[in-house]
């Protein structure tokens, strides 16, 4: 949530953060900004709205030229999206800038004490900036010191006294040449060119120009010059300062052809598969292998229990891994929203497994679901997609998606890709324990089927629009499943709710009954996501009740059913597979309905309002 890039070299920082920022607008489109640093003042152009609307065009028409700069894509959380609340925001002198990701807990309290300051925005972040201006007025006045610049410490200082989560980055028109950089909570890394540094809140913003990175870690203090860069912690004498390489291919994360990302990351579905399976897969043993586990055969053979804190997309693709872990395994799992599981006290016996799920690795209330859990003494493995990310780095162990960057703020290939290693992981637990290896070998075979499988399902793209330009203008819809299917009509529902602003719930079919049926009418579509299993025929019983009060049903079904289409209004047929994998070729139809639906209404879908990808904040 929100995105932030920071230069210091010799290039023309503007255009350079302005691109960045454009890489990151995924991560807020509220309103955008830039300070840059000239000749002892600072230059400061900030705007309201999306950057190619605002911020774009306010630099086309007031350049803001210095070779040293900080610039932020916002996600409102204090203050409402105008251009007095973009950042970069200023302390009260007005010679140091800000741009702020998170959320500062106790700004009203430290507002209380700065009577005599004028503030400018409703944000918290104006209260940091005020803050530090404070801090570095005081040492300003103090003789000797520390060798470090006065801003780095007024910036240290300050975060003292701060509650709450930030990744900064300010600038000083009285410290030329140089930017301070800090996390606790949000991302933020350094980058390393040649006679230049680099800050961002995430990786694709510098991709482009540098692969040297340093992940900074939380309470983290980093200065900024050009032909140098230093780290201190504000918890420890010494910060522990590692420099990777970057793997990540800037060009994966532009549309090409497509007209937004979301399509893009639909029809990339099967080789996103395809790469999450990739060297995963033991024919000999009918298991699966991962690299970077952690954990030996024989921990996870005594493993009696395991939990799954989520958000969003990833949470309804734990809830498929439930199932698996159940079926396969015989482990009692449980998932949890990540943002309650944080704060229960939930028992967790010595055995049980942490499996935190999430594409960003950054998810806030994840992340602490993690370090709570670590707290405790628990082992905690990640189910990740962003290489290097905070859950990635502070996980025990875990299994990457390798699905590639996704932009769209609707995830699509990471729920995909992540309920295909939950199986593999499934799979694999359950090889050690009962799971004969005929099972597993009828999964493999279906798991390897699955990339062509679901190339055969995009064909249908057509048919799927024609379906959702019918039903587009209605304002209320049901997705129905059960079983294995029960958490994909709830991605279905979250699918067309963020993007299309449509009303739209996921129940189990046979719930309807116990209430929500009472809304069903001939406006409100449902869709069922029904295959040819064991629950067929209780599904065609739930299906009669609701088209009985006149409600229009879309069902999706396998291959080769010839009776379904007669009791519904229009139908999708997926190929066959095993029961368990349903959900990973049912998923594909939903986001396309979405999808079509969204555009035909006019939404920007990938850019939904109120949203961002990546929620940094609790
Ligand atoms: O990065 P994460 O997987 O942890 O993100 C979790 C949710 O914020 C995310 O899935 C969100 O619900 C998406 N907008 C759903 O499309």
């Amino acid at each position: 949530m929100c995105g932030i890039v920071g230069y210091v070299g010799m290039k023309s920082a503007a255009p350079l953060i302005l691109e960045g920022l454009r890489r990151l607008e995924y991560r807020g489109y509220d309103s955008a900004g830039v300070a840059i640093l000239n000749d002892n003042r600072i230059i400061t152009r900030k705007k309201a709205g999306k950057i190619d609307d605002g911020l774009a065009r306010l630099l086309g028409l007031q350049p803001a030229p210095g070779t040293i700069g900080i610039g932020h894509t916002r996600w409102a959380t204090h203050g409402a999206p105008t251009d007095d609340n973009s950042h970069p925001h200023f302390d009260q002198s007005g010679r140091i800038a800000m741009v702020h990701n998170g959320v500062i807990e106790n700004y009203d309290r430290l507002k209380a004490r700065m009577k005599d300051h004028t503030f400018r925005s409703a944000t918290d972040t104006e209260v940091l900036a005020h803050l530090i201006g404070i801090h570095y007025e005081r040492l300003k006045q103090e003789a000797g010191g520390s060798e470090l610049p006065l801003l780095t410490r007024a910036v240290t200082e300050a975060l003292r006294e701060v509650i709450g989560t930030y990744g900064i980055a300010v600038a000083c028109a009285d410290q030329p040449g140089l930017l301070v950089g800090a996390r606790r909570g949000s991302p933020l890394i350094v980058g390393i060119g040649n006679d230049e540094h680099f800050l961002a809140s995430d990786a694709l913003a510098i991709a482009a120009h540098t692969r040297q990175v340093v992940y900074l870690n939380d309470y983290d203090v980093v200065t900024l010059q050009r032909e140098r860069f230093q780290v201190a912690n504000l918890g420890a004498d010494t910060a522990r300062v590692q420099i990777t390489r970057l793997e990540i291919d800037p060009e994966a994360a532009e549309k090409g052809t497509y007209p937004h990302f979301m399509l893009k990351e639909i029809f990339e579905q099967p080789r996103a598969v395809e790469n999450a399976l990739r060297g995963r897969i033991n024919h000999d043993e009918a298991t699966a292998n991962f690299g970077g586990l952690n954990m030996t055969l024989a921990e996870l053979r005594a493993v009696d229990r395991i939990v799954m804190p989520a958000c969003g997309t990833s949470w309804h693709a734990a809830l498929v891994g439930e199932h698996l872990f159940e079926e396969f395994a015989q482990i009692p799992t449980e998932v949890e929203y990540a943002s309650e599981f944080r704060y229960r006290n939930a028992p967790l016996e010595k055995n049980t497994l942490v499996l935190v799920i999430t594409q960003s690795g950054e998810t806030a209330d994840t992340l602490a679901g993690l370090r709570e859990s670590r707290r405790r003494g628990h082992k905690v493995l990640s189910v990740c997609n962003v290489v290097g990310s905070t859950i990635a780095r502070e996980a025990d162990g875990g299994i990457y998606l390798h699905a590639g960057p996704e932009i769209g703020v609707a995830s699509t290939k990471a729920f995909t890709s992540q309920v295909t290693v939950l199986t593999l992981f499934a799979l694999l637990l359950g090889r050690i324990r009962t799971l004969a290896a005929s099972r597993a070998m009828q999964v493999i075979r279906s798991l390897e089927a699955l990339p062509k499988q679901l190339e055969s399902v995009l064909k249908q793209n057509d048919e799927i629009k024609r379906i959702a330009l019918k039903y587009a203008a209605a304002e209320d819809f049901f997705f129905l499943g059960r079983q294995y299917n029960f958490p994909v009509a709830l991605e279905g529902a979250l699918k067309l709710k963020e993007i299309s602003y449509i009303h739209a719930e996921g129940y189990p079919a046979a719930e309807m009954k116990h209430g929500p049926i009472a809304m069903i009418d001939e406006k409100t579509p449902s869709i069922f996501v029904m295959p040819d299993d064991a629950l067929y025929d209780k599904n065609v019983s739930n299906l009669e009740e609701i088209k009985a009060r006149k409600g229009p049903i879309i069902a999706i079904t396998t291959e080769g059913n010839t009776e379904l289409a007669a009791k519904v209004n229009d139908i999708l047929y997926l190929p066959r597979t095993q029961d368990p994998l349903f959900p990973l070729l049912a998923a594909l139809p939903l986001q396309l309905l979405a999808y079509h639906i969204a555009v035909a209404r006019g939404c920007d879908v990938d850019k939904p309002r109120n949203l961002a990808k990546s929620v940094t904040v609790e």
